[in-house]
């Protein structure tokens, strides 16, 4: 007999839930709505802490950016953005506000985790990256999720607050290589992770692997490598293969082989839960296999995979580090800020930047297009509607497809009446 995801539990901290993890989704792209569902149907939910304060002030409107575009204004013309710093507190502030008002609102038997990355260094990585994991830990987050980095140094910037050993803590990895120096550090502090995600080749958002070299890689392989480096050390850490799992029968193939747990993202973002504008979900629904890239223009230094007709690459608007400036790393330098001052000077005129783009900014207008590798496949996950639109799908359906379907088979959502049959219904 066939089995379905519903067949497995993920156990973590002395609770069980439906093996399905949605993953952390830059910018508001994984909402609090989307993370919300997930936990109420049962499973796990990312939100994800990239520019907070600017995801604050829309969702609350509270004015973080404007407060410190102001007090750095004076520098918007200065090419050196090394001044530009974080006030931690109101860091803090608007952490607080977007985890409590999260958690808050939780419903059901699931979880509600935040993404925090590494490469987001914020002109001070190690103090901005501290600020973030308290402020979570004291908002009632339930997980967290260490991402894009190694994270050499997060458990010791977490290990006094009283709640280290009742919030769970993951890594994601690429490889069991980049595990074991987090895996020693972590031993150091009496704090083992208590899951740990691998991240294969296919996944949206940035890769651990070259731009060049990532189709040598495979998610299978990696997974089963760090399930053997775990055994061998006589670990008993839950694994989450995460990145190019696209239907409940990838996700079974996976648990049946020695994971606890699948994370997805591309799935849901054609979702309306999905913090992408209406739009760009139809461009992720239309996209077709030519259209994907992995590029390097990501300032962070990782390879991204994105649409290439996301709109922000080649831009060359002037970054705006005093409102932003999340890239900026210790020494208050950012790839595109270089890259942007060098085009600058040879043609000040009309500046185009094509090799680098201004991640924050383009973020937080959902310009970079990022995606998994299967984003060309979403279209066979739902209706092409008469309009000759596809019909987004709920948060349930996408979460419960995953959870029931057998067989590599998928369940299309039940059918809307487009408008166009709307008006002619009305007419007739
Ligand atoms: C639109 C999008 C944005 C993402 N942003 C982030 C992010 O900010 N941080 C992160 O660690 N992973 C990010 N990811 C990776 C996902 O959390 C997830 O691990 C991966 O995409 C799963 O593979 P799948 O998309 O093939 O299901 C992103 C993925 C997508 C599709």
């Amino acid at each position: 007999m066939s089995k379905a995801m519903d067949d497995f539990r993920l156990k973590l901290g002395g609770r069980e839930y439906v093996p399905i993890i949605v993953g952390g989704m830059g910018v508001d792209i994984s909402t609090a709505e989307l993370a919300l569902e997930a936990a109420r149907l049962g499973g796990i939910g990312h939100i994800s802490d990239a520019m907070v304060p600017t995801v604050s002030d829309r969702r609350f409107n509270t004015k973080f950016v404007q407060e410190k575009q102001k007090k750095y204004k004076y520098n918007i013309g200065n090419t050196d953005k090394s001044v530009v710093k974080f006030d931690l507190k109101r860091l803090a502030e608007a952490q607080r506000l977007f985890v409590s008002r999260t958690m808050e609102s939780k419903k059901g038997d699931g979880a509600v985790f935040i993404n925090c990355m590494e490469k987001l260094t914020m002109n001070s990585p190690r103090d901005t990256l501290q600020t973030r994991l308290l402020a979570a830990m004291d908002s009632g987050i339930d997980g967290i999720t260490l991402s894009a980095g190694l994270h050499l140094g997060s458990m010791e910037l977490m290990k006094d607050h009283p709640r280290i050993h009742d919030v769970l803590i993951g890594i994601i990895v690429s490889s069991a290589r980049a595990l074991r120096p987090f895996l020693k550090r972590a031993a150091k502090y009496k704090r083992l992770p208590d899951y740990i995600t691998v991240e294969g080749p296919l996944a949206g958002g940035h890769l651990g692997f070259g731009a060049d070299d990532w189709q040598e890689y495979d998610l299978k392989t990696i997974v089963n490598d760090v399930l053997v480096f775990l055994k061998e050390n006589e670990l008993n850490i839950p694994v989450v293969s995460a990145g190019g799992v696209f239907s409940g029968t990838d996700a079974v193939e996976f648990l049946e082989s020695g994971a606890s747990a699948v994370q997805v993202a591309t799935r849901f973002t054609v979702t309306h839960e999905c913090g992408l504008p209406e739009k760009t979900k139809h461009h992720y629904l239309e996209a077709v296999e030519d259209d994907i890239v992995v590029n390097t223009i990501s300032p962070t230094g990782y390879p991204m995979r994105m649409l290439r007709q996301s709109p922000g690459i080649g831009s060359g608007i002037r970054p705006n580090c005093e409102a932003f400036g999340y890239i900026l790393d210790s020494k208050g330098h950012c790839q595109y800020v270089d890259a942007y001052n060098r085009e600058l000077e040879k043609n000040p005129e009309n500046i185009s930047v094509q090799d680098k783009t201004c991640l924050c900014t383009q973020f937080r207008k959902f310009k970079i297009w990022t995606c998994g590798h299967n984003v060309y496949r979403l279209k066979d996950t739902t209706h092409k509607l008469e309009d000759g639109k596809y019909q987004l799908l709920s948060a349930e359906e996408v979460f419960q497809d995953y959870q029931f379907s057998k067989d590599h088979s998928i369940k299309l959502p039940e059918r809307k009446i487009s408008a166009v049959s709307n008006i002619s219904l009305v007419a007739a």
